[in-house]
């Protein structure tokens, strides 16, 4: 009688064991499809880094006194950064899609990856539009504006032209504790890049 039950209950733990792994296998892997399907985002900003120079976006116009963007955000910066972070997006899709899709299927799915390697480098020029009228100059450092300017253009475009496979990657659960830990680790790898292009001479301030 004992035993029988002891065997049942064993029976329920192993089950209820298996349920919980397998959960969390699937919680993992939801959660590392969004970070690593955000990677084109995160490297856009550096990317414009290497490409950038050149003609400035705002084409050196003066508004209200002061830069519209300054020369820090170019039209080499935009298109160099944003294509090749698009490119990597791509790559990423064609080493993952064997074992798990990190974006819709290609074509279509070019247009998230295009999304979020424009939408961070357009937040990174909203960003830099709020530090001139800030009054602040090309270059100087801005912590808060530095370093969510990127998530929140990215995060906005993606939103809004690809809505449903947004919402469903980003937002529901899962995936939105990806996307929490993405918005608290960022500043920390975003600080990391930004200390390895001016080691390496590409960036003229360690932020
Ligand atoms: N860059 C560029 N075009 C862009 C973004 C960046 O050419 N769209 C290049 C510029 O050479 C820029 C460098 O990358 O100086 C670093 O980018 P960032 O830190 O965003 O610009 P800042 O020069 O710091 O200017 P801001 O104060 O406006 O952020
Ligand atoms: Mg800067």
């Amino acid at each position: 009688m004992g035993g029988r039950d002891r065997k049942v209950e064993e029976e329920d733990r192993s089950g209820y064991e298996t349920r919980l792994k397998s959960g969390f296998d699937m919680m993992a892997g939801d959660v590392l499809v969004v970070i690593i399907s955000f990677i084109p985002a995160m490297i856009a900003n550096s990317l414009a880094v290497v490409f950038g120079g050149g003609a400035p976006i705002d084409g050196g116009k003066i508004w209200r006194g002061k830069r519209i963007f300054g020369d820090g955000k170019t039209w080499k910066g935009l298109l160099g950064g944003g294509l090749s972070a698009a490119l990597i997006g791509i790559v990423l899709h064609f080493i993952f899609n064997p074992f798990i899709s990190i974006y819709p299927s290609l074509p279509g799915g070019l247009i998230a990856i295009l999304s979020l390697s424009f939408g961070s480098l357009f937040g990174d020029i909203g960003g830099s539009f709020v530090k001139r009228r800030l009054g602040k100059a090309r270059g100087s450092k801005s912590p808060i504006i530095d370093r969510y300017d990127f998530v929140v253009g990215a995060f906005l475009l993606t939103y809004i032209v690809s809505h449903d496979w947004f919402a469903y990657i980003y937002l529901d659960y899962p995936g939105i504790l990806g996307t929490i830990i993405i918005i608290l680790m960022l500043p920390v790898l975003h600080r990391g890049v930004n200390i390895i292009g001016y080691k390496l001479g590409l960036k003229k301030e360690p932020w």
